[in-house]
Parts: structure tokens; C-alpha cells; sequence
């Protein structure tokens, strides 16, 4: 599946927020079934999110669309994906699960659904929010182990963590994210590589700044995510060109191919008097990689 630099949060009950969503420019849109919308409206909520979906057929949608349906445990999750499934949406955020299980059991339904409807097999991905629950982020290492064909990506999230476990806040004096966040944040990532899939960085809830979302995310691209939530369409341009390889890192990367190709057979070369080998190698190609993936036409 493509990569996913920019997921746009959409409450899935405002009608004015999904009109904003196809020129949004992110790469894909996630429709909140969840926690952006009251009990009393889930239902009209499902019912927009199906409309919405079934008006942008696959293969004719400018971002991908997600859903973010409610928990296993509220006992509303069956309601949403029934309602959805059929319209097609390209992937379900799954939240507060407890760790592969859960996503195990909601592949489950989506393998019954897929096939009631008639959507391809297989064809829905899911996106964890893996660590909103104090057990989940125990589970994180069986990602890489309990290989799930659907498994997309996981994503953190630090309000339901520290809601469930009774924390006033969740940062430390300084702003930035207390030990056990940036704990969980850790092995998100390190889970994401080990299962192969996308690592999500969470959202930056202060929509107004630029500047620091743009810093913020330069430095979680930098250490290994590959894409972020955002929860206001301002975010989206900052995102995506923060999670994009710049003009440097892609001559820096021909650069890397280049010195190696000159060299067939060589483990290790130098470039600009400094020493390379296979992981330089290996991250020039991803950073080429990643780019072309970029640069192609939405599907
Ligand atoms: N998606 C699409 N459009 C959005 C949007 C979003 N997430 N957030 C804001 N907009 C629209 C607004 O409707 C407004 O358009 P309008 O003037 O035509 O109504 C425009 O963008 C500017 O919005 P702004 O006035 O700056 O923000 P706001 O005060 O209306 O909304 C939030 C602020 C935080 C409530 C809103 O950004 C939002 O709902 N975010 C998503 C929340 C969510 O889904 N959370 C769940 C996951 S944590
Ligand atoms: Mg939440």
C-alpha cells in the first residue's frame, strides 16, 4: 500500500469537515466514527461515512479513506464496519486495541464482511492505535512475530493511555512527552519495523503552530516514522513535506547508489571522506523509494 505521510482526522458526523476533505491534500483521511462523535450521533454518522465513501468509488478518490471505528469492547464496532464495509473504505484505525488479537478478531469480521459485500478479499487494511491501553504496549513485539496480511501500519496514542491509567498529565515539566510516552512512542516504532509496516507518529494537538509541527515532525521522520496523524487541514501541507525526503537527502542518496555502483562487489566506499556501507546503502534506496512513491499519482 502506498505510504501514508499525512492522515487527516475527519469527525465522521460533520458533513461541513468532509466537504474540506478532498482538497485537503493529505494522503489519506481518517472518518471518525469514535470519540469526534457524541453517542446520539453514531448513527447518522455511520450512515454519512457509507454515503461519503460510496461517492468516491476506489480507484476515483483523491485521498485514501479511512474509517476509525469504535472498540471491541463498546460493542458498536459490528454496526460500524456493516455499515461501511460495502462502500469500500481503503483501511479501519482500529483504537484502543490490546495488541494483535484484537486486530486479529476485527480481520476476522472484515474477512465475513468483505465477502457478504462483495469488496475484494483481503482489500481493507488496519492501522492499530497500539498503545491507548495499559496492556498494549506489552503486546507490541508480537506485531513482528503474528504477522497479520492486513496490518498497515500502527500508531500511538498518549490521551487514552494516560486516561486509562489515571494520569493528570502526560508531558513532563519542560512540554515534551513524559518517560512512559515516549516509552510507548519507542517501541511503536521499533514494532512498525519489525512487523514491516508503516510507523504513524501520533498527532501535534496545537494546530495553530507551524513552526513546531514542522520541527516535531522533521525529527520523528528523522527517527524512523514515516508519516503522522493531523487533526486540522492546516497540518497537512507541514506534514507532507516534512515526511517527504528533501531536495538534499535525495542527491545525497543518488549519491550514495552512485559511489557504490562505481565500486561492484565493495561492502564499504567513501563519499565526501566519510565511510559507507550496506545500511547506507540500504537507506538511500528506502529514501528513493519513498519518493517515487510520492511523486505517483494518487490511486
Ligand atoms: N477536517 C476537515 N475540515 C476541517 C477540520 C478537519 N479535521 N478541522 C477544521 N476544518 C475546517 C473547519 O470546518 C473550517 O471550515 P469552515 O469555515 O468552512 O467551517 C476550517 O477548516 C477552519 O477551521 P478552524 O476554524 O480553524 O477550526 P475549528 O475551530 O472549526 O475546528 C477542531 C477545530 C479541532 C474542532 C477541528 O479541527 C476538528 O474537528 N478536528 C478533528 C478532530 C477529530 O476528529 N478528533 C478525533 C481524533 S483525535
Ligand atoms: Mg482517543
Amino acid at each position: 500500500m502506498k505510504p501514508l505521510r499525512s492522515l487527516l482526522f475527519v469527525p465522521g458526523d460533520s458533513e461541513r469537515k468532509l466537504a474540506k476533505g478532498d482538497s485537503s491534500g493529505a494522503d489519506a483521511l481518517i472518518i471518525d466514527l469514535e470519540d469526534a462523535v457524541a453517542p446520539e450521533n453514531k448513527a447518522r454518522a455511520r450512515g454519512l461515512t457509507a454515503e461519503y465513501l460510496a461517492a468516491r468509488p476506489r480507484g476515483a478518490r483523491g485521498p485514501a479513506l479511512w474509517v476509525r471505528v469504535n472498540p471491541l469492547d463498546t460493542g458498536l464496532t459490528l454496526q460500524d464496519l456493516a455499515a461501511i464495509v460495502a462502500a469500500g473504505p481503503d483501511g479501519i484505525l482500529a483504537p484502543k486495541v490490546d495488541g494483535p488479537g484484537d486486530v486479529t478478531v476485527l480481520s476476522n469480521y472484515l474477512d465475513a464482511l468483505e465477502v457478504q459485500s462483495g469488496v475484494e478479499q483481503g482489500s481493507i487494511g488496519i492501522l492499530p492505535v497500539a498503545t491507548e491501553t495499559p496492556q498494549a504496549p506489552f503486546n507490541l513485539g508480537a506485531f513482528g512475530s503474528q504477522r497479520i496480511d492486513r496490518l498497515v501500519g500502527l500508531t500511538w496514542g498518549a490521551e487514552d493511555l494516560s486516561a486509562a491509567i489515571g494520569a493528570s498529565t502526560n508531558l513532563d515539566p519542560d512540554g515534551g512527552w513524559a518517560l512512559t510516552y515516549r516509552l510507548v512512542r519507542s517501541l511503536t516504532l521499533l514494532a512498525a519495523h519489525s512487523a514491516g509496516v508503516q510507523a504513524i507518529d501520533t498527532l501535534y494537538v496545537d494546530f495553530r503552530d507551524e513552526a513546531g509541527l514542522r520541527e516535531s515532525s522533521r525529527r520523528a521522520r528523522a527517527e524512523g516514522f514515516t508519516g503522522r496523524v493531523a487533526i486540522h487541514p492546516d497540518q497537512v501541507v507541514p506534514i507532507n513535506e516534512s515526511f517527504s525526503p528533501s531536495d538534499a537527502e535525495l542527491a545525497h542518496a543518488r549519491a550514495v547508489i552512485a559511489a557504490f555502483d562505481a565500486q561492484p562487489g565493495a561492502g564499504t566506499v567513501g563519499l565526501d571522506g566519510k565511510m559507507l556501507d550496506i545500511p547506507h546503502l540500504k537507506q538511500a534506496r528506502k529514501t528513493l523509494a519513498a519518493a517515487a512513491a510520492y511523486t505517483e499519482p494518487l490511486a
